[in-house]
């Protein structure tokens, strides 16, 4: 684990929207501080160590606004729920309901996932999700996307052995480049059998604002789940 500070990255998300309305924006400044993860200066970020007992930690790379993130953690309560986003109304949005639901085990990580992953101690999240990652179409970004082979060695590290990746989207050059990554990747293995075991989400899954756009758009989205394979 690195001991000095964080590379610093360049993000290529969006970082900021419509400013925020006056409700939202004040919820967001008096809850967002007990809910931010904060990088160490020095050493590993243990994830447990962010909540009081939690069973795992499970991490949601570029939440959107997330629904899926707050889903999850009301049917999984006794699991620990890291969530990144670099977009600052998504941010908002979470925050507002994470207080409406009253959901006390979900932290925030408002900034680039990829300063995260350098930080976290190894073997320590048990299920990381990245749905509907930017695709960043044209050749010329495409460095800037997500799912690359060094954003998947350092999400192989931070996995447990068994932990789940789960994947979705409706693209179909990089649902091909997802897939070329991944099964050539040492640390993960795939798990579909059938085409619909990637055509449909498992019923644990919840749909994302992302998926209803790609559907109402006659997109067909691809759901792939890997497992972190024991070293
Ligand atoms: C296409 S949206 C999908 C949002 C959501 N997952 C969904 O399915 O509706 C991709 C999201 O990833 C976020 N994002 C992009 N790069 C990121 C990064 N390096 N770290 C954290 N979030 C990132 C963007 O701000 C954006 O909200």
């Amino acid at each position: 684990m690195n001991d000095a500070q964080p590379s610093p990255r360049r993000v290529y998300g969006r970082r900021r929207g419509r400013p925020l309305r006056q409700g939202r924006r004040l919820l967001t400044e008096s809850f967002l501080p007990q809910l931010a993860v904060t990088l160490p200066q020095k050493g590993a970020l243990d994830p447990r160590t962010l909540f009081p007992t939690p069973s795992a930690v499970w991490l949601e790379i570029g939440f959107g606004a997330g629904e899926h993130l707050a889903a999850q953690a009301e049917q999984h309560p006794q699991t620990g729920f890291i969530g990144c986003e670099v977009f600052e109304n998504g941010v908002a949005r979470l925050v507002g309901e994470i207080a409406r639901r009253e959901l006390g085990n979900i932290r925030i990580f408002a900034d680039d996932a990829r300063l995260l992953l350098d930080c976290l101690k190894p073997d320590s999240i048990g299920r990381v999700f990245i749905l509907f990652p930017d695709p960043w179409p044209k050749q010329r970004h495409h460095k800037r996307r997500l799912v690359a082979p060094a954003t998947l060695d350092r999400l192989a590290s931070v996995m447990q052995p068994g932990a789940e990746l789960r994947l979705a989207t409706d693209d179909r050059l990089y649902l091909a480049l997802m897939l070329e990554h991944l099964t050539g990747h040492p640390d993960f293995l795939w798990t579909a059998r059938t085409p619909a075991d990637w055509r449909e989400r498992t019923p644990d899954w919840p749909a994302t604002r992302y998926e209803e756009k790609a559907r109402a758009a006659g997109r067909m989205p691809a759901f792939l789940r890997f497992i972190r394979r024991a070293s």
